[in-house]
């Protein structure tokens, strides 16, 4: 009975803090949806959530799809919104990169 009782509080916690979306892969945070109806009819959110940028690097982005490949106009607020999201969720100051070897973890020389 226990066990069953740990399972479901497993799988309870699971789905309330998953942060992704299992469909497109967005981060569930505010405005995600906007991604999604907007950045996933000419290719893979993949594209999106692969890259990083600042909120002028998306703008950049957005402004470059734009002119060159089609993408349609948006409404100023929610043009903000997008970049709000892409900009805090998706950010170029996220460190990606590991922590260093540490000392004794090295080769011995
Ligand atoms: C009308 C079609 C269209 C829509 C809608 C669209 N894109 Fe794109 N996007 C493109 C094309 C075409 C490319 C170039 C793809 C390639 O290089 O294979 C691209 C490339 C990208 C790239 C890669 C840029 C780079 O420098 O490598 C990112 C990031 C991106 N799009 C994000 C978005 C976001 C965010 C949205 C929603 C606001 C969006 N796209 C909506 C057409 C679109």
């Amino acid at each position: 009975m226990r066990k069953i009782l740990l399972v479901f509080v497993f799988i309870i916690s699971n789905a309330a803090f998953s942060a992704d979306d299992p469909v497109t892969g967005l981060k569930i945070a505010p405005g995600w949806e906007l991604i999604r109806m907007h950045c996933g009819a000419c290719h893979s959110y993949k594209l999106v959530t692969s890259q990083r940028a600042d909120r002028e690097g998306w703008h950049d982005m957005i402004k470059w799809m734009q002119q060159t490949q089609n993408l349609w106009e948006f409404d100023p607020v929610i043009e903000n919104q997008i970049l709000d999201y892409l900009s805090k969720t998706y950010s170029s100051r996220e460190n990606l990169r590991r922590q260093p070897i540490i000392d004794s973890l090295m080769p011995i020389e």
